[in-house]
């Protein structure tokens, strides 16, 4: 090996890949747009169905197409028959979101839709995906648990359904608004790793569910969509406010990361990180468990603090630090916190790869082919001799 070339390992921070329309990112000063709107009024003043439409549709739609749009998804929600069928099959400790991924796949098998190459046939399968994420999951909890699925209900928005689907109760819909904003605040992210991952399957011209799929994949690890898992660990380890400090330093002085700080992209706190902070805190007094609340400040103000003193840089909150005390404390399943992260993003990975095949030729990236640095052997200047397998 030439021990004189660089090792790149640039992670592709900072490289633009292609152009969108879709949403933008600016980390110095921690601001967030979906097609144009700030992520706080979008999670303020509207739902996740709005915020689909507009990722899929490119305008906030009026009352009627709300209505019509709503109605598409209720009738896409419903799983068939031979779906729940082969979940059954599953062993009952698979990993919910390996689960997921196999399910889009599965799914692609029902859809007439895959050998179309349209804009409108990529449209529909997005949608279809979009509907059937939360009925996916809340099966897949239902059957591992030895329980019956349960079909969703046509009169509940999508946070609701899945709720609903989950525990067979229709929530309150305090809750339910919980749930939704997060989702309004998971849908979409710029060109994050699994966007990136179904942006990438896409120039292929490979369909909707392979992207999806991929994508999927790439949300699992935990440097990604499973960091919220590896926060909420991390809180029921410290347990208790008094312990946050020492926490915070063995982690630190061990070389290892505390969850929930830090970002590719921020260099301030992310924003969404400030939406979900007083619902955490809210429905932690609901439920008489304000503790988790208490010990993330604790942690954020003490993680931040030793951090700025070993390191001698700042250090932020990103959006996984409060969403794990928060579905925690919604009673939602540990392994199930990534999922939801899924039936967020599904929306924004459905427009990027609509976006990815159909912007059109000026702005659309070719097939993604980047390059990589090779420092393997040559055996010198010239190519290794090739040594029959019965003379090595
Ligand atoms: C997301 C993450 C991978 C970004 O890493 P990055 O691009 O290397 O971030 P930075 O360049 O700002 O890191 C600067 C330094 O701080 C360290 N660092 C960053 N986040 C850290 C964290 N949460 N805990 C401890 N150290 C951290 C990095 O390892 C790096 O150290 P080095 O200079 O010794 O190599 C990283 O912050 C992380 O692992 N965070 C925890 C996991 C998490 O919450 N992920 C969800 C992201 S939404």
């Amino acid at each position: 090996m030439d021990e004189c070339r660089p090792i790149l390992n640039t992670g592709l921070r900072g490289f633009k890949v292609a152009t969108s329309r879709i949403s933008d990112v600016n980390g110095d000063i921690g601001k967030i747009i979906y097609r144009g709107y700030l992520i706080q009024d979008l999670a303020q003043k509207s739902s996740f169905e709005e915020v689909v439409y507009l990722l899929l549709y490119e305008k906030m739609p009026n009352k009627e197409e709300l209505n019509a749009f709503e109605a598409r998804l209720a009738a896409e929600r419903q799983l068939a028959p031979e779906f729940i069928d082969a979940l059954k099959t599953r062993p009952k400790d698979a990993l919910p979101m390996d689960i997921l991924q196999s399910g889009v796949a599965m799914l692609a098998h029902h859809d007439p839709d895959v050998r179309e190459l349209s804009n409108e046939a990529s449209s529909r399968m997005g949608l279809k995906l979009i509907a059937k994420f939360p009925t996916v999951m809340a099966a897949w909890d239902r059957i591992r648990n030895n329980k019956e699925p349960v079909d969703p209900l046509p009169e509940l928005g999508h946070a609701a359904n899945f709720l609903y689907m989950l525990t067979g109760e229709v929530p309150d819909e305090e809750v339910a608004r919980f749930l939704d904003v997060c989702l309004v605040l998971h849908a979409e992210h710029t060109f994050n790793a699994s966007t990136f991952a179904a942006r990438e399957v896409a120039s292929t011209r490979a369909h909707m569910y392979a992207a999806v799929a991929a994508a999927v994949g790439s949300l699992s690890g935990e440097l990604h969509g499973g960091a919220n898992v590896r926060v909420m660990e991390m809180l029921l380890k410290i347990g208790s406010i008094d312990k946050v400090e020492d926490y915070v330093k063995a982690q630190l002085d061990a070389g290892k990361v505390i969850f929930g700080l830090g970002h590719a992209v921020y260099k301030v706190d992310d924003p969404r990180a400030h939406i979900l902070a007083p619902m955490s805190k809210k429905m932690g007094e609901r439920v008489g468990q304000p503790q988790w609340f208490d010990i993330s400040t604790e942690l954020e103000k003490k993680g931040k603090a030793i951090f700025k003193e070993r390191k001698g840089i700042d250090i932020f909150t990103n959006v996984d630090f409060y969403s794990a005390s928060l579905y925690y404390t919604m009673g939602i399943p540990l392994d199930f916190f990534t999922p939801i992260f899924a039936i967020a993003r599904i929306s924004g990975w459905a427009a990027h790869v609509i976006e990815e095949q159909y912007a059109g030729a000026a702005e659309k990236p070719v097939l993604y082919r980047p390059e990589s640095e090779y420092v393997g052997d040559y055996c010198g200047p010239e190519t290794c001799e090739f040594v029959p397998l019965e003379d090595r």
